[in-house]
């Protein structure tokens, strides 16, 4: 494997694509390989949160992106070599597909390879409030070896904007997915004197 990390990021329908945005942007700064697809649901939350400027900016900061329904893109394979996948935001739809291995559509089909292949796969999974059914998939995901990170605020870094706050949640996500995001995740030192 090429000595740059190789991340593949799943943009799913759930709220907060600025999260996704972010991921993106730190890993260009880490210099990081991102393989990257949107699912049509991500299209609308995207465009309805963010704008057609960012939509540009998702496409043009990953190194690849593959088209939702393009199953035989190589992210469904795992014989192509990456480290670990994120899906940012995770919605309960694309949880769901996830935990019964449904396999459908190029998200779901990319993170049942990455569980197939015992690589780390992260979810931020996203909706409040949550029924048995949503539990469900997250326990199931979790025995199957997925880490379950809700993009909760971390409210104790005493962030100013939401701006920085995104900013958080991303980093922390590539961290609980293996890649260390440097200077840009802020850690808990211990209460100030
Ligand atoms: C503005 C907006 C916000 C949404 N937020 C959520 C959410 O936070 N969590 C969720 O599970 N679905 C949310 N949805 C619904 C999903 O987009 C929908 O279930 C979709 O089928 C998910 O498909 P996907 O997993 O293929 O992206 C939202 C939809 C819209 C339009």
């Amino acid at each position: 494997m090429s000595r740059r990390k190789r991340l593949v990021i799943g943009i799913s329908g759930a709220s907060g694509a600025a999260i996704a945005l972010e991921i993106l942007r730190l890993c260009k700064a880490l210099r990081l390989d991102t393989f990257t697809t949107v699912s049509a649901a991500a299209e609308r939350t995207i465009q309805l949160e963010l704008g057609d400027v960012a939509r540009r900016e998702i496409h043009d900061l990953a190194t690849q992106e593959y088209a939702a329904s393009d199953v035989a893109a190589p992210i469904s394979s795992g014989s192509f070599q990456v480290n670990a996948m994120i899906v940012a935001p995770c919605s309960m739809r694309s949880l769901a597909a996830i935990a019964y291995g449904t396999g459908e559509g190029l998200l779901a089909r990319a993170a049942d390879v990455t569980l197939k292949e015992r690589r780390q796969l992260v979810l931020l999974a996203r909706e409040a409030p949550l029924h048995e059914g949503h539990l469900e998939a997250m326990l199931k995901v979790t025995r199957m070896g997925a880490i379950v990170a809700p993009p909760v605020p971390p409210f104790y870094l005493s962030h100013s904007t939401i701006e920085e706050m995104t900013r958080q949640i991303a980093a922390r996500a590539l961290a609980t997915a293996g890649i260390d995001p440097g200077d840009s995740l802020r850690r808990w030192t211990g209460e100030p004197a």
